[in-house]
């Protein structure tokens, strides 16, 4: 191809082609809807949740959550199973929530309790219910399970949702995007916009470390059920790597993200738990914890008070904190994201080596959406002694000042060494990991220091 046909190709370029269904539509009865269906997903702040009902949509679903009066959430079928009235209208009960239209009353398990205008003896509770979906409460959040009631998996506990020994803080927020839930889950998997968004294009980070170019592989996790990088950049006389992770189908753990690596650390944790949740194909929402805790935010950048309904303490990061303008003149993930277009059409991208990240976790989500709609399960992670889910994101900055800057498949190498060390120590609790951790790198770093 010669410069001159690249040049003013506006009209041969327009775009005309369609977003992939298998991976962005998720609404029921779609491969996607049912894959996620096969997950606890967080679905409101427990503070939203009241004796008034909350009206929610998620999954493409129509669904009202409330407190009923004896303190017990439910989580329904927006439409009531007589005439569809919705329940967000509906009286909440000692028991359950009453649909205002014609007096039905529905217990939290979806079960009918009363048909006040039927006669007595109708067979009408015996033989239909209302939509109901189990929930569980966890740190303020409020999980559910949306999948068919003969396939509940355990309640996922990441060992960083129960740090023993730490007095960790966790808040819970969620943040509202107006686009498919792809584009914002994928980012984690990118960790080279934090050199360009983040720094590099519109210095909002304020500290350079991060604009440097880091050398990443992804890794695979044991039984796929999701993928690990490692993130290595050379800052003034430290090696700095970042393990971070994304659970299928869209958990991810960034470290902290305040980070600043001007001494040695034995890996911090992480600062924030999320998961991207479809609320239908346009749109999504962030539920997350914010975690705050002694070894995280040396430099006391993050404010609890800044976290929670559509706010987080990191510029551009939602659509409510800020104008038009000022998001243009500092563009965050939430700008980027967003503008993606309400659903990113992959076959209009032009994907480099910077993308591996994102084309690979989107390969593993198509064979697992595949595996579910052929009649195969959900892989699940394997367990600690504790119940909890082991995970790898953290930080570890060790000093490496015989370590040339240029000389990038050493570092390589050294950052796919850390990331087993830190695979190696999958089980401990956070204290000895931690020491653990050290030990081992300070071993495989003597050469360089
Ligand atoms: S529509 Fe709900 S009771 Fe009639
Ligand atoms: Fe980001």
């Amino acid at each position: 191809m010669t410069t001159d046909q690249l040049k003013y190709q506006g009209h041969a370029r327009v775009s005309f082609r369609a977003e992939d269904p298998e991976l962005t539509h998720t609404g029921p009865r779609t491969p996607a809807g049912e894959y996620f269906r096969r997950h606890w997903l967080p679905v409101a702040m427990t503070e939203q949740v009241s004796e008034t009902p909350l009206a929610l949509e998620i999954l493409g679903e129509a669904l009202v959550i409330f407190k009923d009066l004896s303190g017990r959430i439910g989580l329904l079928h927006r439409q009531c199973a007589h005439r569809r009235a919705s329940l967000e209208y509906g009286i909440v009960a000692e028991n359950g929530i009453r649909c205002c239209y014609h007096g039905w009353l529905f217990d939290i398990d979806g079960t009918i309790l009363e048909v006040p205008g039927e006669p007595e003896g109708s067979s009408i509770p015996d033989t239909i219910c209302q939509g109901a979906y189990p929930v569980r409460e966890y740190q303020g959040l409020v999980f559910a399970y949306m999948g068919p009631s003969d396939t509940v998996p355990d309640f996922p506990v990441y060992d960083t949702m129960d740090q023993k020994g730490v007095a960790n803080e966790m808040v819970p927020y969620y943040i509202d995007y107006p686009c498919n839930w792809l584009q914002v889950a994928e980012n984690p998997m990118d960790p080279f916009h934090s050199v360009f968004l983040h720094t590099r294009v519109t210095r909002a980070h304020f500290n350079p470390a991060w604009g440097e170019m880091p050398v990443v592989d992804w890794h695979r996790m044991k039984g796929d059920t999701g993928i690990y990088l490692t993130n290595a950049r050379m800052w003034q006389n430290y090696l700095w790597v970042r393990t971070a992770e994304v659970f299928l189908p869209m958990v991810a753990q960034p470290p902290d993200i305040y980070q600043n690596p001007d001494k040695e650390k034995f890996f911090p944790r992480v600062g924030i738990t999320k998961w991207t949740v479809p609320v239908n194909d346009h749109a999504c929402k962030i539920i997350a914890w914010r975690h705050f805790n002694d070894t995280l935010d040396a430099d006391g950048k993050g404010d609890r008070a800044s976290v929670g309904a559509n706010k987080i303490d990191f510029v551009g990061q939602t659509g409510v904190e800020r104008s038009y303008e000022e998001g243009q003149k500092m563009p965050g993930d939430y700008e980027a994201q967003v503008s993606q277009g309400s659903i990113t059409v992959h076959a209009d991208e032009h994907l480099g080596h910077t993308d591996y990240g994102v084309a690979r976790y989107r390969a593993m989500l198509k064979k697992a959406i595949r595996k579910v709609e052929s009649g195969g399960g959900v892989a699940a992670p394997s367990l600690n002694d504790d119940g909890t889910i082991p995970t790898m994101a953290g930080d570890v900055i060790v000093e490496a000042s015989k370590l040339d800057p240029d000389d990038r498949e050493t570092r390589r190498k050294l950052a796919t060494q850390i990331g087993e060390i830190v695979q190696s120590t999958l089980g401990l609790s956070e204290g000895s990991r931690a020491d653990e951790i050290e030990r081992q790198v300070r071993d495989l770093m003597a050469p360089y220091r």
